[in-house]
């Protein structure tokens, strides 16, 4: 797809498809008013003969003949009180929908001065730019690596975005927008990728090919026999009922300044989580694989820093192993001694994200950190608590917490956060180790996130727990994506000029 800015006059931009907001009520942007004005008020007589409402996300497609473009595709955009930038979200996806296997060769896309409601941060025209590209980016994305008949090839090729201007400020937001799609498309190929091809090994080499294509990632990667002389042994023995040996595996974007400590992102890689020996049941285990959705948005991240390439310097871990059962594999009862020194007594072999993570944050604190954020799939009881929208979050500093709750709402990307208070912690007390690896049935995620929190001392640190919304489960089963748009704004936001 060729996607560019376009500032010329919308009456004198020739494309196949134009594409403009209609709002249900209130005052019209200015580009609505021009199509009107080159059409001799066809939108106008439209909406007043009922024809098209204006509803959020409505989508008419008008043909036209005789004129600069040879369709008008409008886009509902809701009554101005209601038009968040999650509303806004939403008309862009039906527009792409309607765009995508359609006729057009062609479109000019002429949304980014709609007025949203919100704060500057999302309501300024650089902000929708950025969601205008990331949206068309992550709208058109399609996973077909494993059909043996591809679908025919989209006939639109060619995407013009209407903006005031085409100066650096407009380019670096749009850019940054389509980035940030492709990089969510890079994490959904990784998630959507099958298990028997996806294991610890393959998410190694995807790290050694993206230091391979990007001169600015370095990676490295380490073994279990490495790891088995760092201590990892929670780590190993996720792994040990498993054919597929472990990795841990090490990305670097050094972009900012020698001095400035790095951001460090964690991800849980688990490739596939059958339970273990406390085997989980066999229906919809098969979305297990995105198990490793965790890993999978870091990649993703990384790939947006490497072709973004702003001054921070980021550090990627990610905790890589098969959750399987066999006759060497972790038992419940079965005490292993951390990276950290304190012993885990594994009560479940299926909690098995946090004995992976655990000793990945211990590792991390040769980074000397700035913050660390870990990413995982980890409990079931998310999803219970918060759903399919909300991405739940754990910290153990309040700033930062905020500062992810405020990117995931600039994104349109978002979290909630759950309490971590000590209170919690008796719940994992074990009669023969240092603590258990799980909670009881009440405040699991809150009581796997009391876990993380005994490696994460000294640092400050914040879990992000993606299980409801890294992955859609039903008819548009697959990977979201997410957090993707959610860690690259937090990262711009500390992204120096
Ligand atoms: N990977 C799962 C969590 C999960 C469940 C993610 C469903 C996405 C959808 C995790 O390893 C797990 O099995 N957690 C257990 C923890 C329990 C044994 C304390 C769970 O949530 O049931
Ligand atoms: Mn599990
Ligand atoms: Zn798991």
């Amino acid at each position: 797809m060729n996607f560019s800015l376009n500032s010329k006059a919308i009456a004198n931009t020739k494309a196949d498809c134009l594409v403009v907001a209609l709002p249900e009520k209130g005052d019209w942007p200015a580009s609505t008013n021009e199509a009107d004005g080159a059409l001799g008020g066809l939108i106008s007589k439209l909406q007043k003969a009922g024809d098209i409402s204006g509803k959020s996300a409505e989508t008419n497609l008008i043909p036209l003949s005789d004129q600069t473009w040879n369709r008008l595709l409008v886009v509902g955009t809701g009554k101005d009180a209601d038009r968040s930038p999650a509303s806004f979200r939403k008309a862009l996806i039906a527009m792409t929908g309607a765009l995508k296997d359609g006729p057009s060769k062609s479109a000019l896309i002429a949304l980014a001065d709609t007025t949203l409601n919100g704060s500057e941060d999302v309501s300024a025209e650089l902000a929708k730019l950025s969601l205008i590209g990331r949206t068309l980016e992550d709208q058109l994305y399609a996973f077909n690596d494993f059909k043996s008949e591809k679908p025919a090839a989209r006939k639109l090729s060619k995407i013009m975005v209407a903006a005031s201007g085409t100066g650096k400020a407009q380019k670096e937001a749009f850019n940054l927008g389509l980035a940030t799609g492709r990089g969510m498309n890079y994490t959904r190929d990784l998630g959507n990728t099958p298990p028997n091809i996806c294991h610890p090994v393959w998410l190694a080499e995807q790290a050694v090919k993206m230091a391979t294509d990007y001169d600015c990632i370095k990676t490295e990667i380490l073994d279990e026999k490495q790891m088995k002389k760092l201590g990892m042994n929670s780590l190993l023995a996720v792994g040990q009922g498993s054919t597929q040996p472990p990795r841990l595996i090490v990305m670097e974007y050094r972009g900012g300044k020698a001095k400035d400590k790095p951001h460090v992102l964690v991800g849980k890689g688990i490739t596939f989580d059958t339970g273990g020996i406390s085997l989980k049941p066999g229906a919809g285990m098969d979305e297990m694989k995105y198990d490793m959705g965790g890993s999978a948005a870091v990649f993703g991240a990384m790939q947006v820093l490497a072709e973004i390439q702003p001054e921070i310097n980021v550090v990627a871990v990610i905790a890589a192993a098969e959750n399987m059962p066999d006759g060497n594999a972790a038992r419940p009862g079965d005490i292993v001694t951390t990276m950290s020194g304190q012993t885990v007594e594994i009560l479940n072999t299926d909690a098995e994200g946090r004995l992976v993570l655990c000793d990945a944050l211990t590792y991390v604190k040769k980074f000397d950190p700035e913050v660390v954020i870990d990413l995982a799939t980890l409990t079931g009881a998310c999803i219970i608590a918060l759903g399919h929208e909300a991405t739940g979050l754990l910290a153990n500093n309040d700033e930062l917490a905020n500062e992810l709750l405020a990117a995931g709402d600039r994104a349109s990307d978002k979290a909630w956060r759950l309490p971590l208070w000590d209170e919690y912690q008796s719940l994992l007390d074990s009669n023969f180790a240092d603590m258990a690896n799980i909670g009881g049935r009440s405040a699991g995620t809150i009581t796997a996130a009391c876990f993380l929190s005994r490696f994460t001392k000294e640092y400050r640190w914040a879990h992000l727990d993606i299980a409801g919304t890294a992955w859609h489960s039903g008819k548009a089963k697959g990977s979201s994506g997410r957090p993707v748009p959610l860690l690259v704004d937090y990262l711009m936001s500390h992204a120096g000029k």
